[in-house]
């Protein structure tokens, strides 16, 4: 698995791997129906020029698996890049419908591509192209009109800088259903989230001026998300610090209240 994110880390450990390999060798082993074609989507991707910053296999199956386990019928992600994780909850859960929005439309065909080729049935799948702050209340006018469900399980994987402004429509405008999960990714990247920008040290490519800004905006996204919610009294939420095959990292997870 390693293979496919061999660009941009943040801190890797050869038993952080070889744990994953070892627990993916059993538990996501080739006999799975749906295992080649998740490793077709993730090829394809890097194949087609998408950067290697999809969800790795253990926490989009992870995912795939709390909409199974909490009974997910909508969900909705925000950062489709070549579909991944949008086509691993479609897979594990034939009852569910998946809306995935993203910015790029290069993105959204290779994902209509990866989505048709790991055999989704056409519809299963909802691909919308856009920046999301403009498409999201097109969706929330529907679901007010009736014309579409709410969402019970929530997926913010985008630019980071407008997670909280994402998190707080979905929750303001009625897009989620009372006790959805509203997961939000990169939010402990290398463990900087508590510390002061002049503090930072950004590991990767210091000397890079454009690395350091990209990185500097999404510290700022993860900070502001985490700090809104722990201030919300419509959420509840927690940092899960993750460490895998890809990277040191982690997200907030954060449910609605019923
Ligand atoms: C990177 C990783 C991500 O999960 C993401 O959403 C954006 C960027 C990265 O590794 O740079
Ligand atoms: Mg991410």
């Amino acid at each position: 698995m390693a293979q496919y994110f061999p660009g941009r880390v943040h801190e890797q450990n050869a038993k952080w791997t070889a744990v994953d390999n070892y627990a993916q060798s059993h538990l996501h082993p080739s006999s799975r129906p749906y295992h080649a074609p998740l490793e077709n989507v993730l090829k394809n991707s890097l194949a087609s020029g998408l950067p290697d910053i999809s969800s790795y296999p253990v926490l989009a199956k992870f995912f795939a698996l709390q909409c199974t386990a909490l009974g997910v019928k909508h969900a909705l992600e925000i950062g489709t890049l070549g579909g991944y994780t949008a086509i691993w909850l479609a897979k594990l859960n034939p009852g569910l419908k998946v809306t995935t929005i993203d910015v790029d439309p290069k993105h959204v065909a290779v994902a209509r591509e990866n989505a048709r080729n790991a055999g989704i049935e056409e519809g299963r799948i909802e691909f919308l192209q856009g920046p999301a702050l403009d498409v999201l209340p097109g969706v929330r006018e529907e679901i007010a009109q009736g014309k579409r469900e709410k969402f019970g399980f929530v997926w913010i994987d985008a630019d980071k800088v407008n997670n909280w402004k994402y998190f707080d429509l979905i929750v303001s405008g009625g897009l989620a259903l009372p006790r959805t999960v509203i997961y939000v990714d990169n939010i402990a990247r290398r463990g900087n989230l508590p510390k002061r920008p002049e503090e930072l040290k950004l590991g990767v490519d210091e000397d890079n001026e454009e690395d350091l800004e990209d990185n500097r905006e999404g510290l700022r996204g993860a900070r502001e998300v985490v700090e809104n919610v722990g201030k919300d009294d419509r959420v509840e939420g927690v940092v899960l610090q993750t460490v895998g095959e890809k990277s040191y990292d982690g997200f907030l997870f954060a449910v609605v209240k019923g």
